[in-house]
C-alpha cells in the first residue's frame, strides 16, 4: 500500500516497510478483503455480519466487524446524520477497513452508507477485486415493520430528522457482488452466500 503526494500535504512523503501484504496473506492462508454490507436500517446487516463472523471464525479465519452504530461510539462520536457527515463517516470506515485488509483480515463493514459514490470511493481505495458489495435488499415497509429500535417510528413522528428511507435518500446498489433477500432468507442462509462468495473469489483459499 502506498499513497502519491497529496497537494494539501506536499511536505508529507510515504515512508515504505519492507513487510508486504502478501507475506501476511500467506502467513494467515486468506487474502485480505471487504465485505460492504449496505442498506436500510433493520434490514439485517448487522445480524449477517455477527452470524458471518461466528463461521469466519470457527473456520479458523481471521475477520474483524466495523458496525456502523458501534464506530458512532467512538471514531465517528463527532458525525451526525447530514449528508457530509455521512460521507465522512464512510470514508472513515473505509479507510480502516483499507488499513485491515492491508493487514490481511477479512473486514465485515455494515453500515447503510445510503450514497452510490461514497460506496463506490471505497470500491476504489480498497481494490475491486478485494471489495465485494453486500446489498441487504430488505424492503423498507419491512425494515420499518420490524423496527428493532423503535426509530422509524420516532422518525415518522418527527422526533427524528433526515432519516433514511424517511425522509433522507437511499441509493440502491446498481451492480452489487451480492444481493441478499433478508426479508425472506434466514441469517444463516445469507451468512452462507456470503461465505461461497469468498471461497469463489479465493479470498480463502486454505
Ligand atoms: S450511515 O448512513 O452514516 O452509513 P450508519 O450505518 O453509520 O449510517 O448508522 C446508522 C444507524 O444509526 C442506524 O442503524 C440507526 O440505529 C442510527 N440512526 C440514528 N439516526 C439516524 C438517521 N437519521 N438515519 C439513519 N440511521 C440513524
Amino acid at each position: 500500500m502506498s499513497h502519491s503526494p497529496s497537494p494539501q500535504r506536499p511536505h508529507v512523503t510515504w515512508h515504505a516497510g519492507t513487510a508486504s501484504r502478501e507475506e501476511r496473506e500467506r502467513l494467515l492462508g486468506q487474502r485480505g478483503c471487504v465485505v460492504w454490507l449496505t442498506g436500510f436500517s433493520g434490514s439485517g446487516k448487522s445480524t449477517v455480519a455477527v452470524a458471518l463472523e461466528a463461521s469466519l471464525l470457527a473456520q479458523r479465519r481471521l475477520c474483524y466487524r466495523l458496525d456502523g452504530d458501534n464506530l458512532r461510539h467512538g471514531l465517528n462520536a463527532d458525525l451526525d446524520f447530514s449528508p457530509e457527515a455521512r460521507a465522512e463517516n464512510v470514508r472513515r470506515v473505509r479507510e480502516v477497513a483499507a488499513l485491515l485488509a492491508d493487514a490481511g483480515l477479512i473486514v465485515l463493514a455494515s453500515l447503510i452508507s445510503p450514497y452510490a459514490a461514497d460506496r463506490e470511493a471505497a470500491r476504489a481505495r480498497i481494490g475491486q477485486e478485494r471489495f465485494l458489495e453486500v446489498y441487504c435488499e430488505a424492503p423498507l415497509e419491512v425494515c420499518e415493520a420490524r423496527d428493532p429500535k423503535g426509530l422509524y417510528a420516532k422518525a415518522r413522528r418527527g422526533e427524528i430528522t433526515g432519516f433514511t428511507g424517511v425522509n433522507a435518500p437511499y441509493e440502491p446498489p446498481t451492480n452489487p457482488d451480492l444481493v441478499l433477500a433478508t426479508h425472506g432468507q434466514s441469517v444463516e442462509a445469507c451468512s452462507a452466500s456470503i461465505l461461497a462468495l469468498l471461497q469463489a473469489r479465493g479470498m480463502t483459499y486454505t
